[in-house]
């Protein structure tokens, strides 16, 4: 039997926006991989108005793909990263912050490693951007 979805134990729609405000924030306040040209300048000029809609696509995947009643219709996760050219490392370093974030809320261990698998399954389309470094 299938018990609740990832969706649900995270506490639905609320919960997940919650944690996802949270993230982003921390990644642009904390100027984490600001190493990073194109995401040094993506904090700096587009931040103040690209910042919400962000926090509502990657609430919009987190939903859909943990298997709340929403579909993800933003773009593809390869397309969406690739002129930011983000290495492995600076990848792993935007993990660490997601599970602070996750630990910030208490998310329990299960439903944290479960969204970072889900996060860490993406790495391999954010970062094809990194040939070109
Ligand atoms: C790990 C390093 C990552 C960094 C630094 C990063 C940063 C960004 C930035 C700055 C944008 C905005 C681009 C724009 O203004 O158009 C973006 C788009 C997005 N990112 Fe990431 N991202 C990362 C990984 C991920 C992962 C692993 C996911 C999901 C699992 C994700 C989900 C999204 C979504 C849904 C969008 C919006 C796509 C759209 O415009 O339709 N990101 N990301």
């Amino acid at each position: 039997m299938a018990g609740p979805s990832l969706y649900e134990r995270l506490g639905g729609v609320y919960a997940v926006a919650a944690v996802v405000d949270y993230f982003s924030d921390q990644l642009v306040e904390k100027r984490t991989i600001e190493k990073n040209v194109p995401i040094k300048e993506w904090n700096a000029k587009k931040a103040a108005y690209r910042l919400p809609g962000l926090k509502f696509l990657r609430t919009l995947w987190v939903c859909a793909i943990s298997g709340g009643p929403f579909q993800y219709t933003g773009k593809a996760l390869g397309d969406a990263h690739f002129d930011f050219m983000l290495t492995p490392s600076e990848f792993d370093e935007v993990s660490k912050v997601l599970a602070e974030s996750l630990d910030h809320f208490k998310v329990p261990k299960r439903e944290k490693e479960e969204v970072l698998a889900a996060f860490e399954a993406y790495k391999p389309a954010v970062t094809a951007g990194s040939i070109l470094r």
